[in-house]
């Protein structure tokens, strides 16, 4: 038996009102298709999955084209029944398919599995995945030849249901497996005869049943997973339950998670157990965070690898960093891609760094701006340095060695190398390289005048009472 799997994805999602196409809508940080796929996956290699593309059919491919699925255009949406129409040529050489929407995200690869063996099992022409949940409104809904069997007699929209039909809470989930060649020699007779002037592939269940073929449906084991996304209302109750079941899935593996309803952990995210994530902090796309770390409030992390016993402090912004064993960022940091922070360094508050490699034990604990640079183990970067990486049209690096202490205030004009356990005093404006070990001042030369201040005040008590007398 050969295994196709077809996923539709070419609706415009005409009740979201949004430009964007409905399947590049994001759920727990993937768009809708993604997940769709990635559960097509775990069934059939990439190469047999067929994703059906219309509406913004270009940014729809280049958003899933590094998953290896294969695409069929479906040039003008015509429904459900046209998609599947579509996928004729590109199925040819399966003898099952199983068809998918692509806005239906939560399904489980398990559930899809259990399709599969109930239609085989039943020799079916068409197997229909059904759901009761607690709300059927504006979904099709399934008779049954009765309630106790799985023959199905016909799929009814919401629009077209009649008045004893309305207490039928039996949904389509819009997930199907079909025997291709039952499927295909009665696709041509669907119509276009319905309120949306739409080819319905739901429409087979009644065409098969009535050419004598056999049409079942299935319940699956949890109504949640087969819930569609219509609307962005529908989207973020959907984006809710995949935060919620992800923070469970860490939680299981020893993660502790204050207050899990608050936080916002997208679904790819790993955490190392005895890691403690306080309320409202952020765990977005493929973050790793490893063991015995604390992630504290209104941090927000992102692609972001966190070695072991890494502390972030609150309000910290960080994407696409790697933070190596023990460092300890903020409050109130922001690491720009690009950096990488290594064992034990401290990066304190209002301290902005990007495409910047700090050594080990290094530290730069406050109001600092580090852009472009290269800097050592043991560094000492005094408050307020800034690196001036930009001359307007190009960007340089700041080279800093070893050991190197960087009084508080300097700018360190690039292109510039600061050798090994160099020594910049303090307000220095440095432009030009500084030897391993030398002290560079750069600033304007002190003067103290001797009694300066207590002579202009005693000139002023003078003129004061000179002018009260007059
Ligand atoms: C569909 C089912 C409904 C079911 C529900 C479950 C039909 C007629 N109705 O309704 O019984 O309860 O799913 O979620 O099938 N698509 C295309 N090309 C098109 C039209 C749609 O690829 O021409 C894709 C959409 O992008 C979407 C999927 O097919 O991913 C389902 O289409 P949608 O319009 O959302 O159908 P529903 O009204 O939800
Ligand atoms: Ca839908």
């Amino acid at each position: 038996m050969r295994l196709g799997i077809v996923i539709m994805a070419a609706g415009k999602g005409t009740r979201l009102k949004s430009k964007r196409a409905k399947v590049l809508h994001e759920i727990g940080g993937k768009p809708l298709l993604k997940h769709v796929i990635a559960a097509a996956a775990q069934v059939v290699p990439p190469n047999d999955i067929l994703v059906i593309v219309g509406h913004q059919a270009e940014a729809v491919q280049a958003a899933v084209r590094d998953t290896g699925v294969r695409f069929a255009v479906q040039e003008e949406q015509r429904g459900t029944g046209h998609a599947i129409q579509i996928a004729e040529q590109a199925t040819r050489d399966y003898d099952e398919l199983i068809v998918l929407s692509g806005d239906v995200p939560l399904l489980r690869p398990e559930t899809i599995l259990t399709l599969r063996d109930f239609h085989l099992r039943e020799r079916a022409a068409m197997t229909v995945l059904t759901a009761a949940p607690t709300k059927p409104f504006g979904y099709g809904r399934v008779l049954r030849r009765s309630s106790d069997a799985p023959e199905v007699a016909a799929i009814v929209e919401q629009r077209a249901l009649q008045p004893e039909q309305q207490g039928v809470r039996e949904i389509n989930s819009g997930i199907y497996a079909f025997h291709r060649e039952a499927l295909f020699s009665h696709i041509g007779q669907l119509r276009a005869e319905n309120s949306h002037k739409e080819l319905y592939l739901t429409d087979m269940a009644h065409i098969l049943d009535d050419a004598g073929e056999r049409v079942v449906a299935i319940e699956a084991a949890q109504a949640a997973e087969v819930l569609g996304a219509n609307t962005i209302a529908e989207m973020m109750e959907l984006d809710h339950k995949l935060r919620l079941a992800t923070a469970h899935r860490l939680m299981a593996a020893g993660v502790t998670i204050l207050q899990p309803e608050t936080v916002m952990i997208d679904a790819g995210v790993e955490v190392g157990a005895d890691t403690v994530i306080e309320p409202f902090a952020q765990l977005l796309g493929e973050t790793r965070v490893g063991s015995d770390c604390r992630i504290r409030s209104y941090s927000v992390l992102e692609n972001t690898t966190l070695g072991d016993q890494v502390l972030i402090l609150q309000s910290c912004v960080i994407a696409d960093a790697r933070i190596d064993k023990g460092a300890r960022i903020g409050p109130l940091a922001h690491l720009r891609p690009g950096c990488h922070i290594g064992e034990g360094a401290h990066i304190g508050n209002f301290v902005e760094a990007k495409k910047t490699n700090m050594g080990k034990g290094s530290k730069a604990n406050h109001l600092t701006y580090l852009g472009d640079a290269e800097i050592g183990s043991g560094v000492n970067i005094g408050a307020g340095t800034i690196t001036c990486n930009y001359d307007g049209v190009n960007k340089y690096k700041t080279l800093i060695g070893d050991g190197v202490f960087i009084g508080s205030d300097s700018a360190l004009v690039a292109p510039i190398v600061i050798g090994e356990g160099a020594y910049i005093g303090a307000g220095s404006v440095i432009t030009k390289d500084v030897p391993a070990d030398a002290l560079a001042v750069a600033r304007g030369q002190q003067i103290n005048k001797l009694n300066w201040a207590k002579n202009r005040r005693a000139q002023r008590e003078a003129q004061k009472s000179v002018s009260s007398k007059q």
